[in-house]
């Protein structure tokens, strides 16, 4: 599986003729990789993680031009289709449930400790519970953290999913920051990769990767840069 990293919390997922795009969040987002500007409009699934801007992005045009399949919370899930997006294209579902896609690729929602809205006009809309994603895509595990805080029942997420790899929010004021998500590799997950998301895209996310990366015990930090991949 190749995985890139498209600034903030959006990565992409790539495994033989399957893609699957996490929280695209492409206008307005000050470190998406402009210059390899990857043809999202390709992809074959969205996943999102909860319905605030930063998350929520560009999946609407996205999936209206291109036809990929949004998989969301219940809540936000019928916002999308409200919003336009044709039935077919949208996938609801909730905490704690699976479902298997099209490529062989298989979804469980899970907690997130979190808030969920959406901005409609000048208020925020109830959006569903906040949520975070195991994916599983030809033999590798990973596990998208979505926004959260730390919470214990991650060790429920290890248990049942032993994800191997790891995407984190590390930025803190609005998720974890270096010490909570330090804390979650260290004691409730045993990953072998972490990538460390939600950060540096705005001057309130302060949590740095290097304070991040100091203060993992267990599990490699492989800290990329917007537009960087790895191959797991
Ligand atoms: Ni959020
Ligand atoms: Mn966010």
């Amino acid at each position: 599986m190749k995985i890139t990293w498209l600034g903030h919390s959006c990565f992409s997922l790539e495994m033989n003729e399957t893609s699957v795009v996490i929280d695209p969040f492409i206008s307005g987002n000050p470190r998406f990789p402009t210059a390899i500007t990857p043809d999202l409009h390709q992809t074959d699934f969205i996943l999102l993680t909860h319905g605030h801007e930063d998350h929520l992005g560009d999946a609407i045009s996205v999936a209206k031009k291109g036809g990929a399949t949004i998989v969301a919370v219940y809540e936000l899930a019928h916002h999308l289709m409200a919003q336009g997006v044709k039935a077919q294209h949208v996938i609801d579902m909730n905490i704690g449930g699976g479902v298997t896609l099209a490529g062989g690729v298989t979804v469980h929602m899970v907690q997130a400790m979190h808030s969920n809205s959406i901005m409609v006009g000048d208020s925020c809309t109830y959006g569903g519970c906040a949520a975070g994603f195991v994916v599983e895509m030809g033999g590798v595990t990973l596990y998208h953290a979505g926004d959260t805080g730390v919470f214990s029942d991650m060790k429920l997420i290890q248990d049942l999913y032993q994800p191997t790899i790891g995407l984190l929010p590390i930025g803190d004021r609005y998720t974890m920051g270096p010490k909570e998500a330090a804390y979650a590799c260290n004691e409730l997950f045993d990953l072998k990769t972490i990538l460390p998301m939600h950060y540096g895209t705005f001057p309130q996310l302060t949590g740095q990767a290097d304070t991040f990366k100091n203060l993992v015990r267990r599990g490699e930090v492989v800290v990329l840069n917007p537009g960087q991949g790895v191959e797991v």
